[in-house]
């Protein structure tokens, strides 16, 4: 039997880490796990109970009444992820939580909440997971770990084209205004900032489709394996 490894993607946003990480960890039979979902869930939950993000005890209190979970959908073939029992997947996409959700990630007590949620999840191996730390401080033992990045030019009509499916008002400026926005909040912040791991590996998929680069990251996998 093979044997059954972390793999940590991080990079900055509208990489496309989630998609290289759910299609490694469906080619390997691996856990799948998006944490960048459970920080917008949990941004979910204070935006809509008007949290002050500056209140420390209001945060550690809206915390305890948090409860995270994903769940296979089989149409999708990916986890939703669950907020108190509910499927908030398409809400957490909104803008409203994207404009807020750096802060949100950048405050200690969340990171310490999500962070040993994820590292359980971890426990028995066999799982990919994608986010901005996971290979600095969630699994610093993992086995490979991938730092993708691109040009932000590309992040921003990857990224719009995505989101003006679904929203036809959207504006292009206003996506690379938010991933600025964002990349400058999670490289910048105190707590656990994004950077690459000094044993990580680049990806740097500006000029790579979606199969090359799953193509290259399976090998560097199957390498451990
Ligand atoms: O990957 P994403 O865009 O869905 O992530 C949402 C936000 O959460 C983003 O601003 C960075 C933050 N995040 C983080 O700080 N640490 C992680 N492991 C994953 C995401």
């Amino acid at each position: 039997m093979s044997k059954k490894i972390i793999i940590a993607i991080d990079g900055f946003s509208s990489c496309g880490k989630s998609t290289l990480a759910k299609a490694l960890a469906t080619e390997l039979s691996y856990v799948f796990i998006d944490t960048g979902a459970m920080y917008r869930a949990i941004a979910l939950y204070f935006l809509r109970n008007s949290i002050d993000f500056n209140n420390e005890e209001a945060i550690e209190k809206a915390l305890t009444q948090i409860k995270l979970h994903f769940q296979f959908n089989p149409s999708t073939g990916k986890s939703d992820m669950y907020l108190n029992n509910e499927n908030v997947e398409q809400a957490i996409r909104e803008m409203y939580v994207s404009s807020k959700v750096s802060e949100v990630a950048a405050l200690a007590a969340v990171r310490d909440f999500a962070v040993a949620q994820q590292q359980a999840m971890g426990a028995s191996k066999g799982i990919v997971m994608d986010g901005r730390d996971i290979g600095t401080v969630v699994f610093p033992n993992a086995e490979l770990k991938i730092f993708v990045t691109a040009d932000p030019a590309i992040r921003t009509e990857r990224r719009y084209l995505e989101l003006a499916a679904k929203d036809p008002n959207i504006s292009k400026e206003s996506v690379s205004e938010n991933l600025a926005h964002r990349d400058l909040i999670d490289s910048t912040r105190e707590h656990s900032p994004l950077r690459q791991a000094e044993d990580a590996v680049v990806l740097d998929n500006t000029n790579m489709n979606q199969a090359e680069q799953f193509e290259l990251a399976l090998q560097w996998a199957k390498a451990l394996i």
